[in-house]
């Protein structure tokens, strides 16, 4: 294995203001031309990350995988997915990125395997009461039979949370059955994992992103609750059966042991969402040490939104210590250009446009790049670490009306074809403006790219003055230059206008509102949209440095 660990900070608090990239590899980039991104294609476009100006890349999975939930059924945590490659093409990834000064970070799948990993197999196999089956949650039906399902849960994706096996037991599977929850009352599992962190660890990861951090830590004794009595997961903080548990967090503390084996120590963030108030118990230090913020990619287009999910994030990380993160989109959700383009803009609008069908007339696409610019750049102003989601650097939009027989997402196929699922932001880049799958790769692409990919593609944008992805490059280098303490204070500001400044008297202002509005004196760095005199238009943000 290759050692180019020297190229990269070995800073343990790398992570705490870093720019973190999201790679969805099989929609990235298609080295061998199978339609299908790899990790040759991720290598191919290290020179792009490095001019983007990112300090990390997070990649989803790309380990073996039926592709029942776009990879989040891993069948074998220790390799990679021949259609994406080896686990020698891992390690020259891992090593071309560094060499870039580009950290790691993988995604840990921990709540559930599946259902073709061998361990669910052996269980299977072995039959009830079998050691192997105690690795999962395996039920007996109820009823005279055991022909219902132990309780009536449902799972994530839709449908009921039990699957019945041929010998007539039952599996727990909270998201897909073709993704068996784990049993995490039972030893061997802990070790597992512990051990597959070291595996990847030993590779020159330097962290995961931890899947579904909030579900691993179950109270399964009987009788189950109902599922109506078990409806609102966030409000349950720390009471609910299945979701946010405290005891999750012992195994986040066993988890932080195998990270400070390395040095820099292993860095962590949590997907979990719980209710906003519980999450800084994710982010503790002596856990994972970072968790999601989702509450911007959750927020409607308003300054008072924006201002106090900001102010009570900054406080909550106060109290652990941690930095705070600033997501606008990723792999899950419609992407943030078209939410700002709906009427309503929060996430709760656009799964409501989608679930109409998703129709492009019904988005106002200049108004929703405008202000999904301007968020941009006020997040990248906050104290703190950003994860940015592949093509947002374009101004990508979802393709929300995607041919439903293309569609793979299990939401889709699970909710009866009512839910259309997660496949409109997962469509392979566009690299180039024209040519087979806009320059993703030789051939095709395993999601139909619309016509308008191209006039977004990299080709198209770069070196163009005032592209979105040159706007984002210039924003990552300035603020590599003008990061300086976690600090923020909260500038004088009216209702539709958010503005802060840094210690280095590097001021953000956003205009959220309607209307153009008076900027700040100073020497403009940066600009969301071309300014008319010094003044603020609507859905801008504006980077100066106070004179
Ligand atoms: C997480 C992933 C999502 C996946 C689910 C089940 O929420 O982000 O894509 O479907 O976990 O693993």
């Amino acid at each position: 294995m290759p050692d180019s660990s020297e190229h990269v900070t070995a800073d343990p608090d790398w992570w705490r203001q870093a720019v973190v990239y999201q790679v969805y590899p099989r929609s990235f980039a298609d080295h061998d031309g199978d339609g299908i991104g790899d990790l040759r294609g991720v290598t191919s476009r290290v020179g792009y990350l490095t001019d983007l100006g990112v300090d990390a890349v997070w990649l989803s999975p790309f380990y073996p995988s039926a592709l029942a939930d776009g990879g989040y059924d891993v069948d074998d945590y220790r390799d990679v997915d021949p259609r994406l490659g080896t686990l020698e093409d891992f390690d020259a990834m891992v090593a071309a990125l560094h060499d870039a000064g580009i950290k790691v970070m993988v995604d840990i799948v921990p709540n559930h395997t599946s259902d073709r990993h061998a361990w669910f197999t052996d269980a299977l196999d072995m039959g009830p009461g079998s050691e192997a089956r105690e690795r999962y949650v395996f039920r007996d039906g109820r009823g005279p039979d055991g022909a219902e399902p132990p309780s009536d849960w449902q799972s994530k994706f839709g449908g009921p949370a039990w699957e019945q096996v041929p010998d007539g037991q039952w599996y727990l599977h909270l998201f897909a059955p073709e993704q068996p929850d784990l049993n995490w009352d039972n030893p061997q599992v802990h070790e597992e994992f512990r051990n597959i962190l070291r595996f990847w660890g030993d590779r020159g990861v330097d962290g995961f992103r931890v899947d579904v951090a909030h579900g691993l830590a179950k109270d399964l004794s009987e009788p189950f609750a109902a599922a109506a009595d078990l409806h609102d997961e966030l409000a349950l903080r720390g009471e609910h059966p299945l979701w946010d548990r405290d005891d999750v967090h012992d195994i986040y503390r066993e988890w932080r042991r195998v990270f400070e084996e390395y040095d820099p120590p292993l860095a962590a963030v949590a997907e979990a969402w719980v209710h906003p108030t519980r999450r800084g118990r994710y982010a503790d230090p002596e856990g994972l040490g970072q968790a999601f913020n989702f509450d911007l990619l959750q927020a409607p287009w308003s300054a008072a939104d924006f201002r106090e999910i900001i102010k009570r994030n900054l406080d909550d990380v106060q109290q652990t210590g941690t930095s705070s993160t600033w997501v606008l989109s990723n792999h899950d959700v419609v992407r943030h250009p078209t939410r700002y383009g709906l009427a309503g803009s929060g996430r709760a609008a656009a799964e409501a446009w989608l679930a109409a069908g998703g129709h492009p007339e019904q988005v106002d696409r200049r108004q929703g790049v405008r202000r999904a610019r301007a968020a941009t750049l006020l997040i990248l102003a906050l104290p703190g670490c950003s994860y940015l989601y592949q093509g947002e650097e374009l101004g990508l939009h979802e393709v929300g009306d995607l041919p439903d027989e293309a569609r793979t997402d299990p939401t889709w196929f699970r909710s009866g074809h009512t839910r259309k699922g997660r496949d409109g932001c997962r469509v392979p880049l566009p690299w180039t403006s024209q040519g087979p799958s806009y320059g993703f790769g030789t051939n095709g692409a395993h999601l139909p790219q619309p016509a308008w990919f191209g006039a977004l593609s990299v080709e198209a944008q770069q070196g163009k003055e005032g592209s979105t992805l040159e706007m984002y490059r210039q924003a990552l280098r300035l603020r590599r230059r003008l990061q300086g303490p976690e600090e923020l204070t909260w500038e004088e500001q009216t209702a539709d206008v958010v503005h802060f400044s840094r210690p280095d008297g590097w001021h953000c202002v956003t205009n959220l509102g309607a209307t153009t509005a008076d900027l700040p004196d100073g020497e403009v760095l940066l600009s969301s949209e071309p300014l008319d005199r010094h003044r603020l238009p609507p859905d801008t943000t504006v980077w100066l440095s106070a004179t």
